[in-house]
Formats: structure tokens, C-alpha cells, sequence
């Protein structure tokens, strides 16, 4: 199993950050705590607070100004935290990427997809070598979001748009097969892990 950049991708509440944590353990046994970065998105590098809380606090008129930020917020991560670590050597597990943005504006909130793919194409940046999908029903993502203590603008979105999203990671998943690992996350974080580490020691 040799990664370097992988993401993690779901929709809120598929348990994304219980498995990074666990995958980034696993990697930090095998290859040394010093050779393994785990980060997310948005706000994944020094100074990125203002904007994450702009992201996920403020309410935002326009759809594109997301984009725009979620971009931004990237394109500065991936020079600043992702770059200088792949090109140190050091394994990247980063919780959202580039699908997030795909599969939130285009499908979520339904901006259209071609343009949305075409702001990401703007700026040249890396690209994950894989991307493990948790797939879980929106039911069981609202239920566990439901146990959280404050919601952010996209958890508070309901269902509907939850489906959307969803949707919008299945067909993204289908259409690179040979990038994503689609994991059925609706099993206790255990089993998932371990089906998580089989497809990637698949991958090899
Ligand atoms: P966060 O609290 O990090 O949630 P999670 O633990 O589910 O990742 O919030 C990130 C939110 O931002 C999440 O609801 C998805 C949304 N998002 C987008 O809409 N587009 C993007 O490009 C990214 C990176 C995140």
C-alpha cells in the first residue's frame, strides 16, 4: 500500500474523520508518525480559521461565492500543507478535496456541473491517488448528525439536499472507477476500517 495523497469523501455524518483517524493510526504503525499528515477541508492550514468559519457560519447570498472560497481555501492548502509534504515524502490523508466541491455546488446546490468543473480545472493542483467514498444513507447520516451539538450552514440543509449530494458522489465515483473506493459505511467503525484497508492493500 503505498499512497502518498489520499482524500476522504462522504456526505455529513458518513463518518469520515473517525476513519481518518483510524487510517492515519494504521499508516502512522507502518511508515512512522513523522511520514503521515492528516488534514481537511475546509481549513486545513495555519491562518485558514476566518475562512472555514466564513464557509460554515456565515450566510453566504451566492452560490459561487462558495465556490470561489472553497477554492481559495484549497489552492492555498495544497501549496502551504498537501505539496510540501507529498513532495517531502510524507502520506497525505486529507478529509475533502475537490469531489466535496463537485459534489456540494454542482449537485447540492445545484450550480451547474461543467462550470463548476471548469473553476476547479482553472488553477493546475494535485490530484489524490485514490479517494475512499463512505456511502451511507441520508437516514443514517441525519441521525448521527442529530447527536451533534451546533450544525454547520450544509448539516442544517435537510434531506433533500443531503440526497443530492449523495447522488452526486455515486455518479462521481462511477465515472472514475479506478480513482475511488466506495465503502458502505453503514456498519460500525470497525468493519468499515477493516473493509476500507482490504480495497486499499487491493490496490497495491
Ligand atoms: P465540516 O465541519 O468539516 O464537516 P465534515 O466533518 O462533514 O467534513 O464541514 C465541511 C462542510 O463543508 C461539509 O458540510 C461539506 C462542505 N463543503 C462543501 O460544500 N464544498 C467543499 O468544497 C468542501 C471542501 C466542503
Amino acid at each position: 500500500m503505498y499512497l502518498l495523497f489520499l482524500t476522504l469523501e462522504g456526505i455529513d455524518g458518513c463518518g469520515k474523520s473517525t476513519q481518518a483517524r483510524l487510517l492515519r493510526d494504521f499508516l502512522s504503525k507502518r511508515y512512522g508518525e513523522e511520514k503521515v499528515v492528516w488534514t481537511r477541508e475546509p481549513g486545513g492550514w495555519p491562518g485558514s480559521a476566518c475562512l472555514r468559519e466564513m464557509l460554515l457560519s456565515k450566510e453566504l447570498d451566492h452560490p459561487w461565492t462558495e465556490v470561489f472560497l472553497f477554492l481559495a481555501d484549497r489552492f492555498e492548502h495544497v501549496k502551504k500543507v498537501i505539496e510540501p509534504a507529498i513532495f517531502s515524502g510524507i502520506h497525505v490523508l486529507c478529509e475533502r478535496y475537490d469531489d466535496s466541491t463537485l459534489a456540494y455546488q454542482a449537485w447540492g446546490r445545484e450550480l451547474p456541473l461543467a462550470q463548476v468543473e471548469r473553476a476547479i480545472a482553472l488553477v493546475e493542483h494535485l490530484t489524490p491517488v485514490k479517494t475512499i467514498l463512505i456511502d451511507v444513507s441520508v437516514e443514517t447520516a441525519m441521525k448521527r448528525i442529530s447527536d451533534r451539538p451546533g450544525l454547520d450552514r450544509y448539516e442544517r440543509e435537510g434531506a433533500r439536499f443531503l440526497e443530492r449530494v449523495r447522488d452526486g458522489y455515486r455518479i462521481l465515483s462511477s465515472r472514475e472507477p479506478s480513482r475511488f473506493i466506495v465503502i458502505d459505511g453503514e456498519a460500525g467503525p470497525e468493519k468499515v476500517f477493516q473493509e476500507i484497508l482490504v480495497s486499499l492493500e487491493e490496490f497495491r
